[in-house]
Order: C-alpha cells, then structure tokens, then sequence
C-alpha cells in the first residue's frame, strides 16, 4: 500500500500511523519526526529546521522535499510507504508525483483526517511524544502504561516544544492556508478519502481500516 495521511496537526495522524504501518507492514514515513530526531542531534539539518519548526512556521520545500527523495530510495519502501506529514503544499505534492513516476509506482489513496479546529488545542498541550521512536501519547485520552514511558520502545516522554498555545494556532493557520488546498489536489484526483478524526482513536483505526481494506480488494 502506498499511502499519504492527511489533515491538521493533532487530527491523530502520527497516532494512526503507528496502527496502519504495523497492520499493513509498511513504514511510516514522519517528516516531522525527521526533523525532530534532527533536532535532537543537533545535525545541520536540524539547526535550520528548529528556526522554523519553533515559529510554527513550515520548513522550506527545498530542504524537505530532498529528505522524501532520499527516504523513498531506501528498500524498505519497495513494498509501500505510509507518508505522515508529507505533503504540506502542492509544490510538495508535485514533486512527490515526479519522484513517484520515475520510479514507476502509483498511490493507492491519500487519508484525510477530518477533525475541525475546536477538537486540536487540548489534544496538542497534552500530547507527549516519544522522540526515539516517535509515538505520540495524550495524557488523557491515550496515557501510556507506565507515567511517563513510551510503551513501544521505554523511551522518556516529553512535550513538542511547538505545542504551545500560541504556536498551534499558527501552525493551524498555515495548514488552512498551504496545506488544505491539497484536499481539492487529491480530490481531482480520484485519490482522496476522509474519515471523521472526532472519534476515539479506536474508532478512527476501523474507519480507516475499512476504507482500505476496500482498496486492496
Ligand atoms: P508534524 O510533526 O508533522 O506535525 P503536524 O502536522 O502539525 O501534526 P502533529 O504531529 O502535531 O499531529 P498529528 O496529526 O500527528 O496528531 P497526533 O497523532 O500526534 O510537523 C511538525 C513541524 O515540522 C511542522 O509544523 C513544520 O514546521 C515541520 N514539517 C513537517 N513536515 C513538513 C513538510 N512536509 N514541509 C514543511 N515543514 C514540515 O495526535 C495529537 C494528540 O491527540 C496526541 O496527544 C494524541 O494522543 C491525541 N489523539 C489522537 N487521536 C485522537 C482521538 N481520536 N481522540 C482523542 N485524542 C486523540
Ligand atoms: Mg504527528
Ligand atoms: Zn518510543
């Protein structure tokens, strides 16, 4: 399966991810986690990414779309991928068509998680993420089993430094005005399906599931 997750940050596209890339055996491809794993690092890459990443702001296309070339050459790719966070603009999205055709392989649907603004604030400030493997966790609505410990990998848990208040509502601006248009982009395309991000996380999962269980049929 070849597939892009799409929608707002804290719509639960890096929860779902974990669940998909595990029942249909492909990776997840996070961008942000990229960067974040960067970051931390403290690489070249990552130093120029945290200028941007901490405003909230989206990291130039030019940087980001040489890390998709790069990771979509790996092997573990050449069974299918699962995208989180890439793409975030139509030029994005373009060259993701270009790479995609000079390797001679076709996306089975893009997955828009539909969740509306009033939904993302307290699920981002009680969000903690592991930053070794790159689970996201909620302190109330998915607490991990022990305080403060990712269940996947024991890693520590911390908070996004872009998951204040004030930075989330930037990121949810940039999203409306660079990343939504991509609704319609995939739309046109016949490669778009939405399932309603409102649900709990379970709920959301058999959606999705459902939907592409259709598409391997
Ligand atoms: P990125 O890491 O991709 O962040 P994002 O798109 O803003 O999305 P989030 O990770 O915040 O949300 P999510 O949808 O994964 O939600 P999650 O599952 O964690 O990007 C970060 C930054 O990197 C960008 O701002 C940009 O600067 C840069 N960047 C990355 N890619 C780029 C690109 N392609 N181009 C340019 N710049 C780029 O869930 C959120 C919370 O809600 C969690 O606490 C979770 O437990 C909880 N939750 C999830 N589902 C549910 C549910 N159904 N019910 C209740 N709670 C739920
Ligand atoms: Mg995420
Ligand atoms: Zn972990």
């Amino acid at each position: 399966m070849r597939i892009i997750l799409l929608g707002p940050p804290g719509a639960g596209k890096g929860t779902q991810a974990k669940s998909i890339s595990n029942k249909f055996s492909i990776p997840h491809i996070s961008t942000g986690d990229i960067f974040r794993k960067n970051i931390s690092e403290k690489t070249p890459l990552g130093i120029e990414a945290k200028k941007h990443i901490d405003k909230g702001h989206l990291v130039p296309d030019a940087l980001t779309i040489d890390i998709i070339v790069d990771r979509l050459d790996n092997e573990d790719c050449i069974n299918g991928f699962l995208l989180d966070g890439y793409p975030r603009t139509v030029n994005q999205a373009e060259a993701l068509e270009t790479i995609l055709e000079e390797k001679g392989i076709v996306l089975d649907t893009s997955l828009l998680i539909k969740v509306p603004r009033e939904f993302i604030l307290s699920r981002m400030t009680g969000r903690r993420v592991c930053l070794n493997c790159g689970a996201s966790y909620h302190i109330t609505f998915n607490p991990p089993e022990t305080d403060g410990k990712c269940n996947l990998c024991g890693s520590s848990l911390v908070q996004r430094a872009d998951d204040s208040e004030e930075t989330v509502s930037e990121r949810l601006d940039i999203y409306d005005a660079q990343t939504q248009p991509l609704i319609k982009y995939y739309g046109d395309k016949n490669l778009l399906s939405v399932v309603d991000g409102t649900q709990a996380i379970n709920g959301v999962f058999e959606s999705i599931c459902s939907i592409l269980g259709e598409i391997k049929k």
